[in-house]
This record gives structure tokens, C-alpha cells and sequence, in this order.
């Protein structure tokens, strides 16, 4: 089975994730059920976090990591089904994928969203490639859509600084001077519906998260958890009484593929929609989160990024003992 959303687990399955994540990070599992054995890890994007937790990993669960980043350090790749390959692309992800098969018992693959064209970025076509061709698990590790490796490290965080049960959650939006991928908040509000959190996503008009998404993370939020989703365009009102603030900035889907004009309507949210001192004075003492990498004072002032309500490194840690549990429920 492979691990490309946390929407295609269960609740309990996703508590059980972050048990045996926790496990890890105390120290109580020290198994090596990767020994003998090789992950390989495709990078078509940078990377700090997600290369080296997955590195790090995959070598203390005894395995051996392959890190190939097409167009670099592998040949080019081409992914649609049926293509005539008389372009730039030199290996199809039909044999790629195949043939590490034969090497390795899994596939990690980051492949960000080129922000181009929405309808076709939605449907996630490179994952979905690896995921249709591979006989070895794949793991998302960032795609256009989803990033489920790191909602399952924010979830963890969650339950690690604030206990157990339903925590009400702010999902913000935040300026950044270039439109970014929505993986990150799509999987946040995804993982934190399924959790059962109270769920506040607050964005600029313009700044709608996928329609469908957004469906199924209601719900989720009905049937799974039991929480609710609100989503509100009052940047300051949005932090009244949370527990746990998110920051994210990400691209409008009206704007794919004409990126310049999203950069002139997010212009004027710029001095408002930043996480600061005052916003976070009318929480219930949140903590603050972010994947990381952020920019400070653009997304959020020193002033809370290095004050104690911010987890933002707990968090980066999580991702090594989360991806290490997903690893070895998945490869046996
Ligand atoms: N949060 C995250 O995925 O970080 P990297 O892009 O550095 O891997």
C-alpha cells in the first residue's frame, strides 16, 4: 500500500502512526526493519528537512537511502501515459520506477505543484504515475497536493505540546512575495479534520483551498472527528482563542499559470497578514507552527518565531520519527 495522503487512512490508523512515532523519539523501538534493505528517495525540488529526516531515518531503521534527483543526478523524466518522447525527456516513469523496484523496497518522491496550470496540477499527475507504475510502496513526500508526512509531524507536535483530544486550530494564510504550492495547507486541514481539531482557516478572499478538498475535509471533520471547519477572511479575529497557530502562504488557484497577477492581489495583504505579537496575544496561549522554511518578519515576526509559544523545531524533529513509523508499517 502506498502513503500519498492521510486521507487514504483511517483515524485510528493515524493515531496509531503518531503512538509509534512517539515509540521512536522515546526511545522504546529501536528495531531495524529497513536492515538489509534500500529506500530510494527522488527529488525533483530542493530540500533540507524531508532529505535529511528521510536519510537519517532510513539509516536507523538499518536500511541503505538512494537519492536520485531527476534531471540531475538521474535522466529526465516523462510521466504522462502515451507521450511521444521526441522532446526533452529522456526515461518514462513507467520503467523508472519499475527498476528501482527491483533495487529497493520503497520510493520516496517530492514533486512540488509548477503553479502552470490548476485543473491538471489538482489531479497530482507525477505522484499518481509513480503510484500507478510502482509495485513498491510510494511515499509522498510533497506533491501538488499533498504533503502527508508533514501533517502527520504537525499532528504529532499537536499532541505532544498540548495533550490528547480536540484542540481548536488556526490554519492562516500569510503574505510571502511569491505564490507557493497548497500541499501543505491542503494536508494540514485534511490531518487536523480527520483528528477531530476545531479547525479555523483564515485566508484573503481570492485564496480559496480546492472546493473538492475542502469537502472532503468537512467531511472528515463530521464523520471522523467530529470537529468543525470555519473559514473566515477576518485576519485578527481568527486568532481569538486558539490553541495552535499555523502559518502558511500559498498561491491562488485563480493565478495558476499567471503568477505575476497573483503577486499584485496578494500586494496589499501584506502589512496585515503576518503572524505578530498582537495576533498572537488574543490566542489562549497558542503555540506557533510552521513547516519551515519561513521567512522571518515576512511571515512571521522574530518576535513570535523565537519566543517560547514557537515549536517550529519540535516539529522539524518530528518528521524524522513519523516518517520512520510510516516507513516500517509500510515495508515488511
Ligand atoms: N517542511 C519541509 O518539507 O521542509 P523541506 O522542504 O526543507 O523538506
Amino acid at each position: 500500500m502506498h502513503f500519498l495522503s492521510t486521507a487514504d487512512r483511517a483515524r485510528e490508523d493515524l493515531d496509531r502512526l503518531i503512538g509509534s512515532a512517539l515509540e521512536f523519539k522515546n526511545g522504546l523501538n529501536q528495531s531495524k526493519p529497513l536492515a538489509g534493505k534500500s529506500v530510494a528517495l527522488v527529488f525533483f525540488n530542493p530540500s533540507l528537512r524531508t532529505r535529511a529526516s528521510m536519510q537519517v531515518g532510513i539509516y536507523e531503521l538499518g536500511g541503505n537511502a538512494v537519492v536520485l534527483e531527476p534531471g540531475g543526478t538521474s535522466w529526465t523524466l516523462e510521466h504522462r501515459e502515451g507521450a511521444i518522447m521526441d522532446s526533452d525527456k529522456t526515461e518514462h516513469v513507467a520503467e523508472f520506477v519499475r527498476v528501482l523496484g527491483r533495487y529497493c523496497v520503497a520510493i520516496g518522491v517530492r514533486t512540488f505543484a509548477a503553479l502552470k496550470d490548476w485543473e491538471a496540477e489538482r489531479l497530482d499527475p507525477i505522484l499518481n504515475a509513480f503510484a500507478r507504475y510502482s509495485d513498491v510502496p510510494i511515499i509522498n513526500l510533497e506533491s501538488a497536493m499533498h504533503h502527508p508526512c508533514q501533517a502527520m509531524a504537525d499532528m504529532m507536535t499537536i499532541r505532544e505540546k498540548l495533550g490528547e483530544g480536540r484542540k481548536k486550530v488556526l490554519l492562516t494564510w500569510a503574505w510571502h512575495p511569491k505564490p507557493l504550492p497548497m500541499a501543505v495547507p491542503n494536508s494540514f486541514a485534511l490531518a487536523a479534520a480527520q483528528m477531530g481539531h476545531e479547525l479555523v482557516i483564515a485566508h484573503p478572499e481570492g485564496y480559496e483551498l480546492d472546493g473538492e478538498l475542502m469537502a472532503a475535509i468537512s467531511q472528515h471533520a463530521k464523520t471522523d472527528g467530529g470537529g468543525k471547519v470555519e473559514i473566515t477572511h477576518d485576519v485578527e479575529g481568527a486568532f481569538d482563542g486558539v490553541e495552535a497557530v499555523y502559518a502558511k502562504s500559498w498561491g491562488s488557484k485563480n493565478f495558476y499559470g499567471a503568477l505575476d497577477q497573483d503577486v499584485a492581489a496578494r500586494s496589499p495583504h501584506r502589512a496585515e497578514w503576518i503572524v505578530d505579537e498582537p495576533k498572537m496575544a488574543r490566542t489562549n496561549s497558542a503555540i506557533f507552527m510552521h513547516c519551515l522554511p519561513v521567512r522571518r518578519n515576512v511571515i512571521v515576526t522574530d518576535g513570535v518565531i523565537d519566543s517560547p509559544a514557537s515549536v517550529v523545531i519540535d516539529e522539524a524533529e518530528n518528521r524524522l520519527h513519523v516518517q520512520k513509523a510510516i516507513m516500517r508499517e509500510l515495508i515488511h
